[in-house]
């Protein structure tokens, strides 16, 4: 099967079976969503499986809860965790000091919660999510809505004043109608282009009435764990400022490789 994945597939897989290898017995672990997260919740649903590994997981959305079930995760909720000894999620771009921009998948709400609500967070990515700069990957802006429309003009007139090189957004949709959060809410996506101060502006949008949460993970991610399609993975660690290479076996799994779904 694994002749089968793309090299970008194999980047996300590799990422994240090494960063299975944080995960240990009797940890609460935050699971997240997207598509690298997917083979995470995969790689941990075999572990839980085939060596007995005991863990309780808080998913970052429905469709990642439903994963977990299905390969055999415990699943919890944050409140029965209260807090978490770990985070593994994927991000739609990284950059020198592991900040991120996250909720391509529309997730990044409960991402934000529950990777702050935790002792560690390790990013997992495919080495193409690197950048010198935030901004190039539209910016997703979580907003109620009522009066959405509002709430974006009052987005783009703040942008006037922000460090920023594009100041347009776009409402997320789903086919012909909005996109809708697990909580029930809408997604703008800002198309910057380039984000000069991500610290600041991220603290701008959130004072903004009928915005709930911003795609900038600033100061969150404290360890990420790049893949290449070669199977090479590079672990970068904020806190002790190390970097560490490696190469993963690429053992093929039908387990792992058939019915994937996201
Ligand atoms: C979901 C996210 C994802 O982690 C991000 O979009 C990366 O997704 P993928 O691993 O599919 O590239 O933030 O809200």
């Amino acid at each position: 099967m694994s002749g089968e994945l793309s090299p970008i597939d194999k980047a996300k897989f590799v990422s994240a079976k090494r960063a299975a290898q944080y995960v240990e017995d009797g940890m609460r672990v935050g699971l997240g969503t997207g598509s690298t997260a997917a083979w995470l919740v995969r790689c941990l649903g075999e572990l839980v499986r085939d060596d007995g590994l005991k863990i309780k997981g808080v998913p970052t959305s429905s469709r990642t809860a439903q994963l977990a079930r299905d390969v055999g995760i415990e699943v919890i909720t944050l409140d029965e965790a209260k807090w978490l000894d770990l985070t593994i999620d994927g991000a739609d771009e990284f950059d020198g000091d592991l900040n991120l921009i996250k909720g391509g998948g529309g997730a990044l709400l409960l991402e934000k919660i529950i990777a702050t609500a935790s002792d560690q967070m390790v990013v997992i990515a495919d080495v193409g999510k690197e950048v010198e700069t935030l901004g190039a990957f539209p910016l997703p802006v979580e907003v109620i809505p009522f009066g959405w429309q509002t709430t974006q003009a009052l987005i783009e007139e703040t942008l006037i004043s922000m460090d920023v090189l594009g100041r347009t957004s776009t409402l997320r949709m789903n086919g012909q109608t909005p996109f809708v959060t697990d909580e029930g809410n809408h997604i703008l996506d800002l198309h910057l282009n380039r984000i000069g101060n991500a610290r600041q502006l991220a603290l701008v949008l959130n004072q903004m009435p009928g915005v709930v949460e911003n795609g900038l993970f600033i100061d969150i991610c404290d360890t990420v764990v790049i893949g290449y399609g070669d199977g090479k993975v590079e672990v970068r660690d904020i806190n002790e400022g190390t970097v560490a290479t490696e190469r993963l076996d690429f053992v093929e799994s039908d387990n792992l490789f058939s019915d994937l779904t996201e």
